[in-house]
């Protein structure tokens, strides 16, 4: 009776995430139909807030609400735990209250502890090191428009942050080949490379990952949190631009995603959202249907299991 979270990607199998996948582009569908579906009436989602977010708390909250639940949005500014009430206390509480929840939050070990004190489900909606949900809508939407994307050659260019460690998981589970292009000194740390070398390698310049692509994939120079390193990275990454000099490299269907918010003229050139390849609105949409379909997994797993 082991209670089933959603911390990194692999907390699922391949066959449990490709489950996911696959319900989520029924959802898109039934959600474009205008189709009631509203199997967790009563259900209630908590929603931990530690960063900043527009997508992972609209899609959250409107996912619970369109699947008859509703939720209810915790900002470390007005709850206890932004005065110091201890991770797992506050685990032990919420989680008594409430159905199923997910924090965004700075360290990965925040929502390890908080999973270890939860008698509910929780997911991991952004830390430090990991940002799985946005990989469930990047699968799915590489999927909507290409098939599947086992054995496709995926490039990631930019910094090793937790996108990147999220993909590198990915590249493992989904059987695809990633090309990790970072300035020196921004790479992912070893510890989130190691065992992973069978499908994804660092290579020397954007232009060596992007040759040849099916995808290719960018996030911010700064992510939440470095904030004040923001001028020291534009320097750093000022080669590591995806534009559409790097597009022309990779292949003539090569797709182009971003998980947003971008900065138009650094990670991204002016018009880079814009590119005929490029596809982050159905990937930024997906975030609804894909955790709309991992919610459904969780709590119809872990009911099951009691
Ligand atoms: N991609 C993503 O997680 O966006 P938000 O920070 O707006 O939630
Ligand atoms: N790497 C970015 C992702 C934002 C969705 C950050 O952590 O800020």
């Amino acid at each position: 009776m082991t209670l089933r979270h959603f911390l990194t990607l692999r907390d699922l199998s391949a066959s449990e995430l490709n489950h996911i996948i696959m319900r989520a582009q029924e959802l898109r569908q039934m959600q474009h139909r205008n189709e009631v579906f509203q199997p967790f009436a009563g259900k209630v989602m908590g929603m931990i807030f530690e960063k900043s977010s527009t997508r992972t708390r609209v899609s959250f909250e409107a996912g619970m609400s369109q699947l008859g639940g509703s939720a209810i949005f915790l900002s470390s500014r007005d709850t206890q735990l932004g005065r110091g009430e201890p991770i797992e206390d506050s685990a032990r509480v919420i989680s008594s209250m409430l159905d199923i929840v997910m924090i965004r939050t700075f360290g990965h070990d925040i929502v390890t502890r908080f999973a270890e004190h939860s008698r509910v489900p929780v997911i991991n909606a952004l830390t430090d090191d990991h940002h799985p949900c946005q990989l469930l809508a990047d699968i799915q939407t590489f999927v909507e428009h290409r098939g599947p994307i086992k054995g496709k050659s995926v490039a990631w260019i930019g910094d090793g942050n937790n996108m990147c460690n999220s993909y590198i998981e990915a590249a493992d589970l989904w059987d695809f080949k990633l090309k990790i292009a970072s300035p020196a000194g921004y790479e992912p740390k070893p510890e989130f490379l190691n065992g992973f070398e069978h499908c994804a390698e660092l290579v020397a310049s954007a232009e060596d990952a992007a040759t040849q692509a099916d995808l290719i994939v960018t996030d911010v120079w700064a992510s939440m949190g470095q904030e004040q390193e923001q001028k020291v990275r534009e320097q750093a990454f000022s080669a590591y631009q995806v534009n559409e000099r790097l597009m022309d490299l990779a292949h003539p269907d090569c797709l182009f995603m971003h998980c947003l918010p971008a900065h138009r003229g650094e990670e991204v050139s002016e018009h880079m959202l814009d590119h005929k390849n490029a596809v982050v609105w159905d990937e930024a949409e997906n975030r609804l249907h894909a955790q709309k379909a991992l919610i459904e997994f969780l709590i119809n797993t872990n009911l099951n299991q009691h």
